[in-house]
């Protein structure tokens, strides 16, 4: 009762709501989401709670300014759940989905600059397999970056999975995965700068935490997860000294208890309940 808690990544508020029936009466929610339509869709939602939630829109790259802005200067709690929602997923005028057509958008924020039509359009070919590759983990960049540039201009996602398709020979279409899985993550991760955004979100989490307090991360791949887990790393030791310096000179102190020692994976029966959050990977860690 009486906790401050942050949802850095309020989706369609399913966290923030079961967060709230836990911290009130007497506790206080802020919501941050990129995408205007979840903090609307969040403001029915947690109708209920009147002033114990407090959402805005904005990056949680933003989240120093943001919790200022909003009278936040602590928190107990401060989640991060990365990655894109279910809603943004299953509407195809966003262009997430490999699966039904749309515009090649993939915004999280629609005022954001720039969308993967520019980058698949505009950019040159070493830029797209750079993206394809560093950010969807892709080993047929090169050629599926040759092949969207050969097929200019490409207009909607069903352009892209055929673009695709089409570079890949078909007996190296993975088995487990839709053949367009990587490059429409790559792609994502680089419109909306993900990665350099859970970097600062995290810092910025760890700035805000009181004492005691924790934050949890949820990822859904190994990029968001590898900097979620150095970070942890990092910020629980002592000293981060080169391991062959005889003498400690970065003055580091450790300022986080790493609190699941192991990531955390879903159980088969949740996996069976809910099958998009197969891949999912909690880490918790407390502020000391
Ligand atoms: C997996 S969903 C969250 C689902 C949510 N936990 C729920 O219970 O419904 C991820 C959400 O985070 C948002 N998001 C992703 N990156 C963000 C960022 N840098 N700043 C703020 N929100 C972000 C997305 O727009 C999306 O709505």
């Amino acid at each position: 009762m009486g906790a401050v808690a942050i949802d850095c990544t309020l989706g369609q508020a399913g966290h923030a709501r079961l967060i709230l029936e836990r911290i009130t009466p007497g506790g206080r929610l802020l919501g941050i989401d990129r995408d205007p339509a979840a903090i609307e869709a969040g403001r029915r939602t947690l109708s209920d709670y009147h002033s114990a939630a407090t959402l805005v829109q904005g990056s949680f790259g933003d989240l120093g300014e943001l919790a200022a802005a909003a009278g936040f200067a602590g928190a107990d709690m401060i989640l991060f759940d990365f990655g894109i929602s279910s809603a943004q997923l299953d509407e195809p005028e966003r262009g997430f989905s490999f699966r039904a057509d749309g515009p090649l958008d993939m915004r999280m924020d629609p005022k954001s600059p720039l969308t993967a039509a520019k980058i698949v359009n505009e950019y040159d070919v070493a830029e797209i397999q750079r993206i394809l590759r560093q950010y969807g983990e892709e080993r047929w960049a090169h050629r599926i970056a040759q092949f969207i540039v050969a097929r200019r201009p490409l207009r909607t996602t069903r352009d892209l999975v055929q673009a695709v398709e089409a570079a890949i020979p078909r007996r190296a279409w993975p088995r487990d995965l839709h053949v367009a899985t990587r490059t429409f993550q790559g792609l994502r991760i680089a419109v909306n700068d993900e990665l350099g955004q859970i970097e600062q979100g995290l810092k910025a989490a760890l700035q805000i935490l009181n004492p005691g307090g924790r934050m949890a991360t949820i990822s859904f791949h190994s990029l968001e997860d590898r900097l979620v887990k150095s970070f942890f790393i990092v910020e629980s030791k002592d000293c981060i000294c080169p391991p062959q310096q005889p003498v400690c000179t970065c003055g580091h102190r450790a300022s986080l208890r790493i609190v699941t020692k192991h990531v955390v994976r879903p159980s088969a029966e949740e996996v069976a309940a809910n099958p998009r959050a197969r891949s999912s990977r909690l880490r918790v860690a407390q502020k000391i």
